[in-house]
């Protein structure tokens, strides 16, 4: 007999979208919602937690910043690729969310005067990182946390590995756990779905993402038929940690750090003169590897040449009180204080721009399935995403999906009918075929090879052949997947099974980010091609949308939407 379970709502990912989505949907229920939170991991081990630098809202209009530069920077940022309306919506929103944190008892760090303090960030002509030191992602989950525990209304299902989505008629009917501590296979049903699991960074070998992070909601809810909007963009930010590929938070720049050159020269004065350090992610990572390219670098281990990250100037009191998370992590991993020396960085895998396609409110193609946060692209950040938003974007997301989420169940929808038969079969998947497979091939190595390949081939720049080389071997890679053995056969907590099931998540994952790569001729924010170094506004100021099609992932486009600004020359 299948192990039913009916929640009203099924929450799949509790960082800072879901526990957002969760509150929202308590105050607007009234605390009158049944809410299943599922979550691979235990709930406060959420990449979020990871968050480093700040939150992007404005707060201080009678300082000089507004609604409108925020939403210009983040148009310009983009490259104009972000559609103008959500931009506008986002950037109204977000300064309230600052405000019920606060509320909520976030302890921001403060200025003199006692107001929330806020760093200058990337591309962001005001200073808008509301900052907790640089652990903020840590403070905004513990203050969702603390707020879902003033209700009786959730079930949490940690450490439960979904392995489907079932989508039948356009509509969700369930959600399939693999249970992991009890190994029980269970079927999750509701009258909606939240997918909010973040982003797919593991996809690259060098990456700030914790190896959690492997794209399980983007990739499922691909397979159940929704459409994944502009995956090519993938940002690479310009301070990953050497070798580990920590991410030295841009914060550190914001507090006035310098890039330097093995000439001892503030490179970012021939790319950038203005904003030089803090122009956008994209192109001072690009930057950063020209240098690197030209002979201008360090030599690193295994191929990671860096530049260098100088915080020597700030001082031990700026960098303890702002930075101690960055002093920690590199007395720890390098026995180097930042403080006397300067830090070896380059640029790494760190957020996705493109995810399920989801409209201003937060809802996919499907009747009853929203998407929030970095699993979602609901075109607000276009080709480039301007650090400090995407927190921002997971606490207004969350809480627009989750108040959405009620405005449904308000109109009593009933609760799909049970799809016995798909979980039957899926549960028949996992646990007869797949773990007994008996095949030569060792999914470690497969999902080594996959990161290897994806960090030689879509990297900061990309050219056609290279791109086109990646692909025909992610697709051999796909067909070695099919000769796997799983060397453990047990039910409870199978990590072999569970690195299984993600690999197959990434290998999808990477064949449509190079397929919508290979596609867009043309260089955008975060998608540099050599091959084609220009913009073309004429052929590709569209978003790509990637939907199976017969079991083959098929390519097609849509327009942006251009409300206030049209694309001119981005100079910084
Ligand atoms: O550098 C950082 O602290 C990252 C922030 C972000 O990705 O928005």
């Amino acid at each position: 007999m299948p192990v039913e379970k009916i929640h009203d709502v099924i929450i799949f990912g509790t960082g800072l979208a879901g526990l957002r989505a969760a509150v929202e949907l308590n105050i607007k229920m009234k605390g009158k919602v049944d809410i299943a939170l599922v979550s691979k991991v235990q709930v406060m081990r959420s990449h979020s937690v990871c968050a480093e630098g700040g939150t992007g809202a404005v707060l201080r209009e009678e300082e000089g910043d507004s609604l409108e530069l925020h939403a210009w920077d983040t148009v310009k940022g983009s490259d104009f690729l972000a559609d103008q309306d959500v931009v506008d919506r986002f950037v109204s929103l977000s300064p309230q969310e600052i405000r019920l944190l606060e509320h909520w008892g976030l302890p921001w760090s403060r200025r003199e005067d006692g107001r929330i303090m806020q760093r200058p960030f990337g591309g962001h002509t005001f200073p808008r990182a509301c900052m907790a030191a640089d652990k903020t992602g840590f403070f905004e989950m513990q203050a969702l946390y603390d707020q879902l525990q003033r209700y009786a209304t959730i079930t949490r299902y940690d450490e439960g590995f979904a392995t489907s989505i079932i989508v039948e008629n356009g509509k969700f009917k369930g959600l399939t756990l693999y249970d992991l501590p009890t190994g029980e296979f269970v079927l999750l049903r509701g009258k909606a779905l939240l997918i909010a699991t973040g982003g797919l960074g593991t996809l690259y070998g060098f990456t700030t993402y914790s190896q959690t992070v492997t794209g399980d909601g983007q990739a499922i809810a691909f397979r159940a038929g929704l459409s994944i909007e502009d995956p090519e963009f993938l940002q690479f930010h310009p301070t990953g940690l050497i070798p580990s590929g920590i991410l030295m938070t841009e914060g550190c720049r914001g507090e006035g750090g310098y890039l330097k050159n093995n000439k001892g020269e503030r490179f970012m004065e021939k790319y950038a003169p203005k904003m030089m350090e803090l122009a956008p992610r994209d192109i001072v990572s690009r930057s950063e590897m020209t240098e690197i390219l030209e002979g201008r670098g360090f030599k690193g281990p295994d191929g990671l040449d860096y530049v260098h990250l100088d915080l020597t100037h700030l001082g031990a009191d700026r960098i303890n009180k702002r930075l101690p998370l960055i002093r920690e992590v590199c007395m720890k991993f390098l026995g180097l204080d930042p403080i006397k020396e300067p830090i070896p960085i380059r640029p790494v895998a760190h957020y996705s721009m493109g995810g399920v396609e989801a409209d201003i409110n937060g809802k996919t193609n499907a009747e009853n399935i929203w998407a929030a946060g970095e699993v979602a692209c609901h075109s607000l950040h276009g080709a480039n995403r301007l650090g400090c938003n995407s927190t921002a974007e997971c606490l207004v997301y969350g809480g627009i999906t989750g108040g959405e989420i009620a405005k449904y169940l308000l109109k009593n929808p009933s609760i799909p009918d049970s799809p016995k038969k798909s979980f039957e079969e899926e549960e028949r998947k996992i646990f007869d075929h797949l773990i007994n497979k008996e095949g030569s091939e060792n999914p470690y190595q497969i999902k080594k090879e996959l990161r290897k390949t994806m960090d030689e081939t879509a990297g900061v720049y990309r050219e056609g052949n290279l791109l086109q080389k990646g692909l025909t071997r992610v697709r051999e890679l796909k067909e070695q997947f099919k000769k796997i053995k799983i060397e453990d056969k047990s039910k409870i907590y199978n990590s072999n099974l569970i690195n299984a099931l993600e690999t197959e998540n990434l290998l999808d994952l990477a064949e449509i980010l190079l397929m919508a790569a290979i596609e867009r001729k043309e260089s955008r924010g975060g998608h540099a091609r050599t091959d084609f170094p220009k913009r073309d506004d004429d052929n590709f100021l569209k978003h790509t949308l990637v939907k199976l099609n017969n079991g083959k992932p098929e390519i097609s486009y849509k327009p942006v939407k251009i409300i206030h600004w049209k694309p001119v020359e981005r100079k910084y």
